[in-house]
């Protein structure tokens, strides 16, 4: 039984209207933020969730942890739909689910020192008392490299660069040892010479606690460096799901091809051919008919515009929603 499994998850936020629409409890449509997803996560298994911006990547792993409500579906965690979970079951499944956000700034209290941070959820689970958890808030910035600790523990996060304070995040999240974590642009924002050991730092926790992991970002190398399935998301939808390599050396949705076709450093021998996809991100308020990609596909014919492709399995585990899949 896979850790996590996602079935048909809905978001779809009203747009607000002008004031009359407010009073008369009026909607004027719907954001199509994450429109009918389904996937599944291993125990130990990272999943990159890959996609331009917009396409529904934050609200999908907000859904997952139950940060947001769904409008449907369904999110089973080891076993239980977490979708209708309340009072203290819920705040159990809190301790267990972790999410990191781009911005270290949303995570921490900036009044706070830092080592009290990465204290304080331990208290508030009721793992430790405050003289237990100080230590190991200790502990934890040592092993995120943020030392000599003496140093570190009572900043303010105003007080550390990105990169010290997106580990002190990283450090807080994994005192709780979650089994499950989403690792929202959690590098995104740092500065391009740190990147890479928070990447490292992050999956030797992974490793250490056996998580699972769903690794957000738009940049389809970097999922490749951490992921071991990848998933490409369009308007609110999966449109290609499968094995880290399976995507990438044979990616199968036009548009996969054409986000491979951007990276300068995977090979353009692996693309079977060089799509350029037109236009501009749709629009989510105004989801196109038929296959979501079809006014942006170079390969669109008479039955894109009409009929929603479903996924259908191209390779072992590999699965492609497209009429005319390469
Ligand atoms: N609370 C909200 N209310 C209304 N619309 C929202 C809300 N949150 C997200 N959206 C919309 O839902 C769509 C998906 O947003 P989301 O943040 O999930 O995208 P994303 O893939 O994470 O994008 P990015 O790469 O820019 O972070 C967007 O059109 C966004 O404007
Ligand atoms: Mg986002």
């Amino acid at each position: 039984m896979p850790l996590l499994e996602v079935v048909d998850l809905k978001k779809y936020f009203p747009v607000e209207g002008g004031v009359i629409d407010r009073l008369l409890g009026r909607v004027k449509g719907y954001v199509k933020a994450v429109d009918g997803v389904s996937f599944t996560v291993d125990r130990g298994e990272t999943l990159a969730l890959i996609g331009e911006s917009g396409c529904g990547k934050t609200t999908t792993g907000k859904l997952v942890l139950r940060l947001l409500e769904p409008t449907s579906g369904k999110v089973i965690f080891d076993g239980v739909d977490i979708t209708r979970l309340k009072g203290e079951d819920l705040r159990r499944l809190r301790r267990r689910m972790q999410m990191i956000f781009q911005d270290p700034f949303a995570n921490l209290d900036p009044r706070m020192p830092v080592g009290d941070q990465i204290a304080e959820p331990l208290v508030e689970h009721g793992i430790m008392e405050w003289e237990e958890a100080r230590e190991e808030a200790y502990k934890m910035l040592e092993r995120v490299g943020l030392t000599p600790v003496e140093d570190f523990y009572d900043r303010l996060p105003l007080n550390l660069s990105g990169g010290q304070r997106q580990r002190v995040v990283i450090a807080r999240a994994m005192a709780l040892k979650p089994d499950f974590v989403v690792a929202d642009e959690a590098v995104s924002m740092i500065d391009v010479s740190m990147r890479a050991s928070i990447v490292k730092l992050l999956l030797r926790f992974k490793e250490e606690f056996n998580q699972a992991m769903i690794f957000i970002t738009h940049d389809i190398s970097v999922g490749r460096l951490v992921a071991d399935r990848i998933a490409v998301m369009y308007l609110g939808k999966i449109v290609e799901i499968g094995g880290t390599e399976q995507v990438i050396n044979n990616p199968a949705h036009p548009y996969t091809q054409a986000l491979l076709a951007a990276v300068p450093t995977i090979e353009e021998k692996k693309l079977k051919m060089k799509l350029e996809i037109k236009g501009e991100v749709a629009d989510p308020k105004n989801v196109p008919p038929g296959c979501r990609f079809h006014p942006r596909c170079p390969l669109a014919t008479d039955i894109c515009m009409k009929k929603e492709p479903e996924m259908i399995e191209v390779e072992n585990g590999h699965f492609v929603a497209c009429h005319h899949h390469i």
